[in-house]
């Protein structure tokens, strides 16, 4: 049987950051994936880096090409009751900002360096199943992309194979608790042929229902609209759906630039989280266990945390068996994923409408985008919040 030290189960962030973490200190890791590479290296996500995602790229060694071609953003914009009101996010949070370079782009450059490095990376497989996990020795089993049988033996699983993997349900149901909350909405997202429209993000609320105006280059631009969750993309012509942008963002001199629409997709709205993320041999990272919604645009950066802070723990275990930062972990993880569940939670309720809640919620939303656009402490909770805080 092959041997590995980390077998990771999922070659999205969360599984290529740790993989390349753990080499960076000696240790031997193998990644599986059941998607194609092109697959995985095409997936449209969301597209905002926090300062802290960016330094774990440079330190990996790949963050040339993200500071090349991905945007610095010092500020964004809210807009909402027919005005624009900017969040400077490096004046309020002493000179942090974010970084848009997609989610893909980055799977690409940690794909190319991997391989590059000679390093094992299977992409295609079939049948993954985890085993031994609450004693004696831990292995992972798969068909490989040539239809062969596969068993890897390894000191400990890494499940980062996302909401729908495997890895989760491998933790016997009595050990885990999971919280979700299903929106009732979704997002319609184009991409767009056409100039930016704005230097910025726009996040606009609307008495239609949220919008966002984001940027992928300097020629093709990403924005959604909140739809209803079962939408189907094709249901909606071109015409309709710039309708329905410009009534949700256009005034006061401003409209988004039309262009051809080369994609769309619908985007589900959950937030979820497993409780513990370790069951003995077993760790979750990513979207394992826990998802956001893509409001605050946290998913990524959630998953390089995780990352961050399991890669030092395996480290000081590796090194000398001691295991209390792999104890630790589940519980350091989850302080930062709930306070980002929150941040998640609260962006996505300030700024959609919910059917059915009335004049009152209204009138309640308005207020706290009042309170996060009109107050100095408003506005420094909602910038801190939004670069993020550092990983450790
Ligand atoms: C995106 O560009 O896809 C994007 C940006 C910001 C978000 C969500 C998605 O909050």
């Amino acid at each position: 049987m092959a041997r590995t030290q980390v077998g990771i189960v999922g070659a999205g962030p969360a599984g290529l950051l740790l993989a390349h973490l753990l080499h960076r200190r000696g240790i031997d890791t193998a990644v599986i994936d059941n998607r194609p590479r092109a697959v995985i290296e095409t997936i449209i996500r969301a597209g905002v880096l926090e300062q802290a995602t960016v330094d774990l790229m440079h330190e990996i060694g790949v963050g040339d090409r993200l500071v090349r071609e991905g945007a610095v953003h010092h500020g964004f914009v809210l807009r909402f009751a027919g005005a624009s009101h900017r969040i400077d996010l490096t004046a309020l949070t002493g000179g942090k900002y974010i970084t848009v370079y997609p989610q893909h782009e980055v799977l690409k450059d940690l794909i190319a360096a991997r391989l590059a490095a000679g390093l094992d990376v299977r992409f295609g497989v079939r049948n993954t199943s985890v085993h031994g996990l609450d004693g004696g020795r831990p292995s992972i089993r798969f068909t490989d992309a040539d239809g062969q049988a596969q068993a890897l033996e390894c000191d400990i699983v890494a499940g980062c194979d996302g909401f729908h993997g495997i890895c989760r349900e491998a933790i016997p149901a009595a050990a885990r608790t999971e919280y979700h909350r299903v929106y009732p909405f979704g997002w319609f997202g184009i991409l767009a042929e056409a100039p930016p429209s704005s230097d910025e993000l726009i996040y606009a609320r609307h008495a239609r229902g949220f919008a966002l105006v984001s940027t992928r280059s300097p020629t093709l631009q990403r924005m959604y609209f909140q739809c209803p969750p079962d939408e189907r993309p094709e249901a909606w012509s071109e015409a309709r759906i710039w309708d329905e942008l410009d009534a949700r963002t256009q005034g006061a001199g401003f409209r988004v630039k039309h262009g051809p629409i080369v994609q769309r997709n619908v985007v589900a709205m959950r937030s979820f989280v497993c409780e513990p993320m370790r069951h003995g041999r077993l760790v979750l990272a990513g979207d394992a266990a826990h998802v956001v919604p893509p409001t605050g645009a946290k998913g990524l950066n959630l998953a390089a945390a995780d990352a961050f802070v399991l890669a030092r723990a395996l480290a000081a275990y590796f090194a000398d068996g001691s295991e209390a930062l792999l104890d630790a972990y589940s519980a350091t993880a989850l302080r930062r994923v709930w306070r980002v569940q929150h941040f998640s939670w609260w962006m996505t309720s300030m700024l959609h409408r919910f059917d059915g809640t009335g004049a009152f919620d209204e009138r309640r939303q308005l207020a706290e985008l009042d309170l996060v656009t009109g107050t100095e402490p408003g506005r420094r909770l909602l910038a801190e919040t939004y670069v993020g805080q550092p990983f450790g």
